[in-house]
């Protein structure tokens, strides 16, 4: 069905306004009377996905939003607000004591992400479950992931970069994947004509298994509460930059190191700060930060985090390594 929506894209310079016109003509063409499910994470494509099929399709869109207590500050709550005007119905599932009691004590990144991939799908069927008659699913596929897994593949690779992912079987005639055509410089620009905030469209991306990534070793509310503010600061310091990194955040290590705050010894693990620029990021240079907001932001981090003292700024390139640390 991706070819239904990547030939409503016109030759030449993209127009937002012709775009939105014909993708909301081409939607409600498609879906007709139906109702569309669609797993909103919070990133760039699935909201502005679930902000143009409200618009097609206004009262008949469904959005689960699995907060797995995993986001970054504040980012579950600023999800819910951008989409208060918008004629959609929003679940927002709050299942973060599910999640971090399944990854109590597991330290292996790849278990990790096994489990919150599987929690998450039992989430999703659960809430899903209790819709009745919708038959569409809504996806934030974009053109870069239909050429990424080859024709007729979108689906695999957004449930393959994603948490989750399609249902066996499914038909792919009720897939809506109104993106399918537009790069992402393109889906944000449409995100801004249809009233998301900037900030939203303007996202760096973040794993769909989000912070279970970037706490390295177990997993902990005090922990993920530590990483939160630290990346929070790192985040806010550098999101007024006129050349901002392309991607850009912070890391608790599982590293413990000694330190002195007032008169105290302390033994507190190390913050890690990773900034890189990149196309696509299949290869990234990590980014020559200047050393005055560097140390800014570890000023800031180790005065208002009296978990912390220590900070470490990572310039490793991908290859060899990656952007992530897992
Ligand atoms: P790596 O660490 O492999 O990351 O160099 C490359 C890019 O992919 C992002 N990333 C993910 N994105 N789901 C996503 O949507 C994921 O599970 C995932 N894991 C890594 C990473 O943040 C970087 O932008």
């Amino acid at each position: 069905m991706n070819n239904y929506y990547e030939a409503i894209r016109s030759e030449g310079a993209f127009d937002a306004a012709e775009y939105e016109l014909k993708a909301i003509e081409a939607i409600s063409k498609h879906v007709g009377s139906d109702e569309v499910l669609l797993a909103l994470s919070g990133g760039v494509d699935s909201v502005v996905c679930a902000a143009l099929l409200a618009k097609a399709i206004p009262g008949k869109l469904h959005c689960i939003f699995v907060d797995h207590g995993l986001m970054r500050k504040n980012e579950g709550d600023e999800v819910e607000d951008a989409f208060r005007n918008h004629e959609l119905h929003f679940i927002r599932v709050n299942a973060e004591t599910r999640f971090l009691s399944r990854l109590a004590d597991v330290t292996d990144p790849e278990k990790k992400r096994k489990i919150i991939g599987e929690e998450f799908i039992r989430v999703f069927e659960e809430e899903s479950g209790k819709l009745k008659g919708v038959s569409f699913l809504g996806q934030g596929t974009i053109y870069p992931d239909v050429i990424e897994s080859g024709v007729n593949g979108s689906a695999n690779i957004k449930s393959h970069h994603n948490v989750g992912g399609l249902p066996k079987n499914f038909d792919s005639s009720k897939l809506v994947e109104p993106l399918s055509g537009l790069f992402k410089d393109e889906v944000r620009v449409l995100g801004k004509k249809l009233g998301l905030p900037a900030f939203l469209v303007n996202r760096q991306p973040f794993p769909g298994p989000g912070l279970a990534v970037r706490v390295i070793g177990e997993i902990t509310v005090k922990k993920l509460e530590t990483l939160r503010r630290a990346d929070a600061i790192f985040r806010e310091e550098l999101d007024g930059m006129q050349h901002r990194p392309s991607q850009y955040f912070a890391v608790l290590t599982n590293t413990q190191s000694v330190g002195i705050k007032g008169n105290k010894r302390t033994y507190q693990p190390v913050i890690a700060l990773r900034a890189v620029t990149t196309d696509d990021f299949m290869t990234c240079e990590y980014s020559p930060l200047p050393h005055k907001v560097l140390s800014r932001v570890v000023s800031r981090i180790t005065s208002e985090i009296p978990s912390v003292s220590r900070v470490v700024y990572d310039i490793t390139s991908k290859p060899p390594g990656t952007v992530e640390w897992e």
